[in-house]
């Protein structure tokens, strides 16, 4: 089996990890490149590492996740807010709309990266925002 862990990383909190990945499959025949260079890159499993923008995968993901076609598809993925499994799945939720209909996903993960203090604090702010709006949605009137 062919395997391939494909990234995306502005600041290299999802380069940490796809490194990290990689040297424990280093036994394997596994490439590991950048999203940008990995129109060429042929295999059965692709680990797609993407960095969280606006609520989703960047944009560099996006359109590699697009492309791919009846593959095996593990997403992983950092954001700046990471407090809340609901926020995680919301992300993956929202990535996994760019993925073919023939792509098995076989399994997905999600972490907090490194961030400025100012930065993190604004995305806490969103994410607390979502985290009422959620709990308000479901529990209504009863609160
Ligand atoms: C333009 C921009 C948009 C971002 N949008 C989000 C977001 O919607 N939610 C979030 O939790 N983090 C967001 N982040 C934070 C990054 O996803 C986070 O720092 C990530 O770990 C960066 O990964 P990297 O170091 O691999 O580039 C954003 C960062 C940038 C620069």
């Amino acid at each position: 089996m062919k395997y391939a862990i494909v990234y995306s990383s502005k600041t290299g909190n999802t380069k940490f990890l796809a490194e990290s990945l990689s040297s424990h499959l280093k036994e394997r025949d596994c490439i590991l490149c950048e999203t940008r260079q990995a129109n060429k890159v042929d295999a059965d499993l692709y680990f797609v590492g993407f960095w969280t923008c606006r609520g989703e995968c960047d944009k560099d993901t996006k359109h590699f996740l697009e492309m791919l076609k009846s593959k095996d598809v593990f997403l992983f993925g950092t954001s700046g807010f990471g407090e809340s499994p609901a926020y995680y799945k919301k992300i993956l939720k929202r990535t996994q709309k760019y993925l073919n209909a023939s792509i098995k996903l076989v399994g997905s993960f999600m972490c907090q990266g490194k961030m400025p203090i100012q930065i993190r604090k604004k995305y806490k702010k969103k994410a607390q925002f979502y985290f009422l709006s959620n709990v308000r949605k479901t529990y209504g009137q009863k609160l």
